[in-house]
């Protein structure tokens, strides 16, 4: 099914964050957003999943208008686009395991929540989806202990276990070091093409978004100033998303943090403190 947005619009007081943006996802893709900081990146994403609601415009997924859906319609989308976020957002004392299982909440009776029943297929399908990112190790261990890289893993296991038709990822890496980062892009791009999950992902460095994602969306201000291919995001569109400097001197490298090339001062923070978007955005 299509995911289409039509004019979406929010707007908070007199700023708009994000300005009447018409895309259309074909079942299957797997797309960046880039822009700076501010651009409205984490508030479209976050209308998709409804954690926000539009000011005006539409969201369809197929037939299903998302943007009216209401009380357990509006429960089943969360359920059908997982989201995962740069904070990760597990319940660090609990156990991976249980926080895996945590993602199938929305499939069950409240009555089987609240008394903590699990069945053991969905303990399978949990130890399954550990497995499938490589974690299945660290089942027993409270999430809280775990290394940001293997904590994002988790929080993708217990998407996975949502069944999602969709996967909309909120700046998945920027808390992440090199190595780690490009594990978890990895697993993403992984889950989309085998199992066809489309993956909507905010990212703050244009070179994991050429390297992992077959469309990029560049966002400015609210609008979207650029949607195509890596190849088509030619220096003048990396100019016009990110909006500085002079297009002939425009260096990508500013917005680059390099996921192959592991720089040692980037090691615990992730991102290189003088390369960069969040720096570059906040000039
Ligand atoms: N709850 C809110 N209340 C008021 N203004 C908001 C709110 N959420 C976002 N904004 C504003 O909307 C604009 C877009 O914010 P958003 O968080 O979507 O940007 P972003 O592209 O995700 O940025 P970043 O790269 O820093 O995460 C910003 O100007 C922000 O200050
Ligand atoms: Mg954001």
């Amino acid at each position: 099914m299509r995911l289409k947005l039509q004019d979406l619009t929010r707007q908070f007081g007199k700023k708009t964050a994000v300005d009447a943006v018409t895309v259309d996802i074909a079942p299957g893709q797997m797309v960046g957003v880039i822009g700076r900081s501010g651009a409205g990146k984490s508030t479209l994403l976050r209308m998709i999943n409804r954690l926000a609601d539009p000011t005006s415009g539409s969201i369809h997924f197929g037939d299903v208008e998302v943007s009216s859906l209401r009380g357990s319609a509006l429960r089943h989308w969360r359920r059908d686009c997982a989201m995962i976020f740069q904070q990760f957002n597990l319940v660090p004392r609990l156990d991976v395991m249980t926080n895996v299982l945590l993602g199938r909440l929305d499939h069950r009776s409240t009555l089987a929540s609240i008394l903590n029943l699990f069945t053991r297929e969905e303990r399978l399908l949990a130890i399954a989806a550990l497995e499938r990112l490589g974690i299945e190790q660290t089942a027993l261990q409270p999430a809280g202990t775990l290394s940001g890289g293997q904590q994002q893993r988790v929080a993708i296991a217990r998407a996975l276990m949502q069944r999602p038709k969709m996967l909309l990822a909120d700046e998945p890496i920027a808390s992440l070091d090199p190595l780690n980062a490009k594990i978890v892009m990895d697993s993403l791009r992984d889950i989309n093409r085998n199992e066809g999950i489309t993956v909507l992902t905010n990212l703050h460095t244009l070179d994991t978004a050429r390297t992992y994602c077959e469309r990029i969306i560049g966002m400015s201000q609210g609008r979207v100033v650029f949607d195509g291919t890596p190849d088509e995001l030619t220096a003048d569109a990396v100019h016009q998303i990110y909006g500085v400097g002079d297009a002939s001197t425009f260096d990508e490298g500013m917005t680059s943090t390099s996921i192959t090339v592991p720089q040692p001062t980037a090691e615990h923070t992730g991102i290189h403190p003088s390369s960069g978007v969040r720096s570059l955005a906040t000039v």
